[in-house]
């Protein structure tokens, strides 16, 4: 892996956001979780939805009359599944390209109670109690003032009892920073921050969430922990 651990460079939102408007353009070829999860090989994604989404809900329990925010929906691999056991879904986006392909996707399954913000996650903010606040590959993209943030709001949005589930890329020893680094496998300059577990701890510590649980998401050895740097990770935390 091309990584750096520079620890003060500041991700260049607009670059982010080209990149996802470009990467959402794929979906000629690309199915949409082939898009959100930057992967090419469709017997590599196949075996990821299957084991992610098994552990993923058995995290996130029953949704049946909850609300469910999912921040960074992307292609909506994760609001669609979540649509169809919850009251309601609501899905921030700031990828026009990428929203369009979730809100067209969801037309296909005929799914109705995904309501659509096209806006930055660490900006938005609804006066409405949440019940689960899903964020999926986001903080990773985001700059650390900004994931402080996006929590300073979640933290108003959750409801006494809800639940923040949280699936994103860790660094395992030390935070890695991949700043605009030209990536082979996608075609084009790729930016993303690896913070460590701990880091990801003190963040959501810092805006009183507790945290409940955590673990990898595939097992030691799987072929989809593809970097010996970094694992995805899940963690719970509530209020
Ligand atoms: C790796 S994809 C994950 C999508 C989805 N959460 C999932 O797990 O399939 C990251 C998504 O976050 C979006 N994103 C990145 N920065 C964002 C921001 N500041 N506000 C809103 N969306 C953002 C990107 O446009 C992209 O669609």
């Amino acid at each position: 892996m091309h990584s750096k651990n520079l620890h003060t460079m500041k991700i260049n939102k607009k670059a982010v956001k080209t990149f996802w408007d470009q990467q959402a353009k794929k979906s000629n070829y690309l199915r949409p979780e082939g898009i959100s999860n930057l992967e090419e090989n469709e017997e590599l994604l196949e075996k990821k939805i299957g084991l992610e989404t098994k552990k993923i809900f058995s995290w996130i329990g029953n949704l049946s009359n909850k609300t469910v925010l999912d921040l960074g929906a992307g292609t909506g691999q994760w609001s669609l599944k979540f649509a169809k056991s919850a009251k309601s879904v609501i899905a921030v986006e700031f990828s026009k390209g990428m929203q369009d392909l979730a809100i067209s996707e969801a037309k296909k399954q005929k799914i109705n109670n995904i309501k659509y913000e096209l806006c930055a996650a660490e900006s938005f903010f609804i006066d409405e109690e949440i019940d689960i606040i899903w964020i999926s590959g986001l903080l990773c993209y985001l700059h650390d003032e900004d994931c402080e943030n996006l929590l300073s709001n979640c933290k108003k949005m959750i409801s006494k009892n809800g639940r923040l589930i949280l699936r994103e890329p860790i660094g395992l020893q030390e935070r890695f920073e991949i700043r605009e680094v030209y990536s082979e496998a996608l075609k084009t300059k790729y930016s993303n921050t690896y913070r460590t577990s701990e880091e990801y701890f003190e963040l959501f510590a810092r805006h009183d969430f507790k945290k409940m649980r955590d673990e990898d998401m595939f097992d030691k050895g799987s072929d989809l922990n593809k970097w010996s740097e970094t694992r995805l990770r899940i963690f719970e935390f509530q209020v």
